[in-house]
């Protein structure tokens, strides 16, 4: 069976910790609280705009979050180091399995589809420059449809934009809230737990399948047909 598959890209895609060092050389060791308070303020402010229906562009989430970093953790970046790293966070790097894992897959005959909360300009800028966009058969950014992940509207818009159904797609993502979120809307969902350090929220909902790699997939998708 072929299919129509959903990858999740900040986190799952394109490593989000690839900022560590330059917040490192900025302020030595509070980089990895800032980083990971960063990150999860970022999916906070995603949240609360989507429930307040205060849509905006997934970059000012990150751009907000980082101002709130800077405040909790009384780091006072100045004006260029905050633009540097916003600039770095446009060409974030791919994970090492990426290109091997897509094109697999794409091998295969299924159809792949980037699916995040970024802009479709953002998406394609951080594809381009990990040198995996030809891999891809288009971008399915949330903007058009002006809410986050996990609103059940964007999976949903994900099966109207690529003209697939529930029954032949499957999001494949790192981030737990993701995956319970297409799980919840119906879709078959793979969690790639990229750290055995993250928890997969206790909500009694299981994963369709759990891989460490997205190599992996290809054998998750034969036994799960
Ligand atoms: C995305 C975030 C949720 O790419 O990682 O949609």
């Amino acid at each position: 069976m072929k299919y129509t598959l959903a990858f999740d890209v900040y986190g799952t895609l394109i490593n989000t910790s690839a900022v560590f060092d330059s917040l490192e050389q900025m302020i030595g060791d509070q980089a990895k609280d800032f980083m990971e308070t960063w990150r999860n303020k970022q999916l906070e402010y995603s949240f609360r705009r989507g429930l307040m229906n205060k849509y905006t562009d997934f970059s000012v989430c990150t751009k907000e979050a980082l101002e709130y970093c800077c405040k909790l953790l009384k780091v006072d970046l100045n004006k260029a180091q905050k633009e540097s790293l916003m600039m770095e966070y446009t060409v974030l790097p791919a994970f090492d399995d990426v290109e091997i894992g897509l094109r697999n897959l794409k091998g295969l005959g299924h159809k792949l589809f980037a699916f995040s909360n970024g802009s479709e300009k953002a998406i394609t800028k951080l594809l381009k420059h990990a040198k995996i966009i030809e891999l891809f058969d288009g971008i399915v950014s949330v903007e058009k449809v002006t809410v986050f992940k996990p609103s059940p509207v964007v999976y949903e818009y994900f099966n109207t934009k690529t003209n697939s159904k529930k029954t032949n797609s499957w999001l494949i993502s790192s981030n737990p809230f993701d995956v319970i979120g297409g799980l919840s809307y119906g879709l078959r969902s793979a969690w790639l737990q990229r750290s055995k350090d993250t928890i997969f929220d206790p909500w009694g909902i299981e994963p369709t399948a759990i891989i460490n790699k997205l190599t992996d997939l290809p054998l998750t998708l034969d036994s799960n047909k």
